[in-house]
């Protein structure tokens, strides 16, 4: 890879306060507005003010109560926390207990079964109905239809499919026997799949025909096919079939005696199935995300730990009322929200939930709304995005809707700045629901700072507090926790249930990416400030990780994507901030001797952009798309060859370019300028 690799030198992890943003400015005049809880809200609310008390008093009691109260034990654990082996923590360590019997049988066997699970709501129109006793059977088909394909406990399988409601079958199938799932989004390319399917070295992939979004069925399967093929220097794969979802009915090619159809394998299956009880500290899943370098991470999560947290979070942050409430998370289950909060959250906790699968301005802009009306949505969480969206497309829209149904509303995945907050809870939320914004990452497995709605006073734009039994700090370079009024990074200085147990087949990265920076505690990758009352605001990633519309993308990733394209010798790629999508990946590329001419004008330079785009989704996913993509003649560097990316974004916000006097060749900035006057856009 021709750019230099990520370190943690100063450019890598330039100080916070040096980058602050607008937003952040603005989240700090904010500050004297807050939404204190209704005294009625507060009254019935599931946590209280004592909860903090009763996890300062004694956290690692207040976890266990919380695992025993949330979780059913097939064998009770003795002891709560074993962090003996840090950074690799053991929660629950001698309980045995399985996922999917705590999310559908368990319900069923106290007489819920009749309950809905799931209301789910297909882009075209056609909808589903399932309760939580149907769910039981289909999951149980399911696991006996996975072991008859050689699916053995500990066996990894893949899952590649839309939002529809075989997905949480699916993965809820594998935690019955006990097979970890990893979950790639379906918006991720064949390449992508494969490298993921190589690294889990997966026995099984589960996929569908296509979909639907936007209107149109899109395919799948070829995704797959593509991913599996013989190629050249790659390993054979270790997947000995596909099961196939027939979702649109659409053609489909068929390799004999590795394909089966998904219907065919669960008709066939008896429809009981006695769970596979595993230890605590069993594997539950896998899901890749995005890192500092090339290579995604994949997080790997347990079973005990990880639904004690799912489990807590979901009740108390979402404050869920199981036999009243209909709670709709809009994440993909191929996101950790979509893991945490449309699967195993919502269902421990017998919720009757949504689950649609296309996209918000689908077949009208009014789409999530009219859902919201039709099912009497009460508790709605979703991407500060989705909501800059909507403001955009106009107030008048949502209000032709009943939204009186909504009693709490959530954010995750980005900061939200104070006129997205402010535009949820009045037009959404009707200037009464509380927001709970809610900061945490695939690593963490749960939700870790946020609000409680009917204990704290929101602040438009703040995490503001980390939930009992979770301790949070912000640290300036040394570690030191900084005064209330400083900004720092952000740091989680204890073990926590649902956190990432490893990189899957990777220590040494696990321990270098988190546990080094400040040894012993654990480094999020985010910048954040203390307000004077000590509430916690969120400023961005410190590192090479971008956040596009609350979706994690890795410069370096998209950097590699560019460099494999046959005409680029170069690529450089910043997060550039964006009033829709918080950030928006910009690139900026020299092109190979004898292409350099190929942009040298405008219908050039659009060519160009079309084809890399183009690249970059093949090799990654349309979501890595660059917005823009800037041919240059060089790239600003440091004398030790690290490109400095602060100075590209400087350009490619449009800013005046910062101090350059490190590079190894001052005039590098000028020559940049130059040549980018008339910067060209994208067409998507
Ligand atoms: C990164 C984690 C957690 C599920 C979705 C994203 C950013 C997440 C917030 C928030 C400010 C947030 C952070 C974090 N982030 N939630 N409420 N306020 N920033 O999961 O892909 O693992 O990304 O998303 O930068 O590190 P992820």
């Amino acid at each position: 890879r021709p750019s230099a690799p990520a370190g943690r030198g100063p450019e890598n992890h330039p100080a916070p306060d040096a980058r602050d943003t607008t937003a952040s400015l603005e989240n700090l005049l904010n500050e004297t507005r807050s939404f204190p809880p209704s005294p009625e809200f507060a009254a019935q609310a599931n946590a209280q003010p004592e909860l903090y008390e009763e996890a300062r008093a004694d956290r690692l009691a207040f976890w266990a109560r919380q695992a025993n109260d949330l979780v059913t034990w097939q064998t009770p654990f003795t002891e709560t926390l074993d962090w003996s082996q840090a950074p690799v923590a053991r929660w629950f360590a001698d309980g045995t207990l399985n996922a999917a019997y705590n999310a559908v049988d368990r319900h069923v066997e106290a007489g819920l079964g009749d309950r809905v699970a799931i209301h789910f709501e297909g882009e075209p129109g056609d909808t589903r109905t399932v309760t939580y006793a149907e769910l039981q059977r289909d999951v149980s088909r399911a696991a006996n239809a996975l072991a008859a394909l050689g699916v053995e406990t500990g066996d990894r399988v893949v899952i590649y499919l839309p939002m529809v409601v075989e997905a949480v079958v699916a993965m809820l199938a594998c935690a019955r026997i006990g097979a970890p799932h990893s979950v790639v989004f379906g918006g991720f390319s064949a390449d992508a799949l494969r490298s993921r399917i190589a690294d889990a070295e997966a026995k099984l992939v589960i996929t569908a025909d296509g979909g639907y979004r936007r209107g149109a069925a899109s395919a799948l399967k070829p995704a797959v096919d593509e991913a599996l093929a013989p190629k050249d220097g790659a390993e054979p794969t270790t997947v000995e079939h596909v099961l196939v979802v027939r979702r649109t009915g659409q053609d489909t090619a068929w390799t004999e005696g590795r394909d089966v159809w998904w219907h065919d394998a669960l008709e066939a299956a008896d429809t009981t199935h006695t769970p596979v009880w595993v230890e605590a500290e069993h594997p539950l899943f896998i899901l890749y995300t995005s890192g500092t370098t090339g290579k995604p991470k994949g997080i790997l999560h347990t079973t005990g730990g990880y639904l004690t947290q799912a489990a807590y979070t979901h009740r108390n942050v979402f404050d869920l009322k199981a036999d009243t409430d209909v709670y709709w998370c809009t994440a993909d289950i191929g996101w950790v929200t979509g893991h945490s909060y449309v699967v195993y959250g919502p269902l421990l906790n017998g919720a009757t939930q949504v689950i649609y699968e296309g996209t918000p301005d689908s077949p009208h802009q009014g789409r999530w709304w009219e859902i919201v009306e039709k099912y009497r949505v009460s508790i709605l969480y979703t991407a500060p995005t989705a909501i800059r969206a909507c403001m955009k497309w106009g107030e008048e829209i949502p209000a032709k809707f009943d939204l009186s149904s909504l009693r709490v509303l959530g954010s995750v995945g980005e900061p939200s700045n104070p006129e997205a907050w402010t535009g949820y809870r009045r037009v959404i939320g009707g200037d009464r629901t509380p927001i709970v914004d809610t900061w945490w990452q695939t690593e963490t497995g749960a939700i870790m700072i946020s609000p409680l709605p009917g204990v704290t006073a929101a602040k438009p734009g703040s995490a503001q507090v980390p939930l009992p039994g979770i301790v949070a700090d912000v640290v300036d370079d040394e570690a030191r926790s900084v005064p209330n009024g400083g900004g720092g990074y952000l740091v989680l200085s204890e073990p926590w249930p649902s956190m990432l147990r490893g990189i899957w087949g990777d220590l040494e990265r696990f321990k270098d990416t988190y546990w080094s920076r400040f040894p012993g505690i654990y480094f999020a990758g985010d910048g954040a400030k203390k307000d004077e009352d000590g509430d916690i605001w969120l400023l961005g990633r410190v590192d090479d990780v971008m956040n596009v519309s609350g979706h994690r993308l890795s410069t370096t990733e998209i950097e590699s994507a560019l460099v494999s394209h046959e005409i680029v010798a170069e690529a450089a790629v910043v997060g550039a901030s964006d009033d829709l999508t918080g950030q928006a990946v910009v690139a900026f590329v020299i092109l190979r001797g004898e292409h350099a001419g190929r942009a040298s004008d405008a219908d050039g330079a659009a060519a160009v952009q079309t084809e890399l785009r183009n690249h970059v989704a093949k090799e990654i996913g349309p979501i890595a798309k660059p917005k823009r993509i800037l041919v240059v003649p060089e790239l600003p560097k440091t004398r030790s060859g690290k490109i400095m990316r602060r100075l590209l974004r400087d350009v490619a916000e449009n800013r005046t370019v910062g101090d350059a006097t490190t590079l190894a060749d001052s005039s590098v900035m000028e020559l940049i300028s130059a040549g980018l006057q008339k910067p060209s856009s994208s067409d998507d």
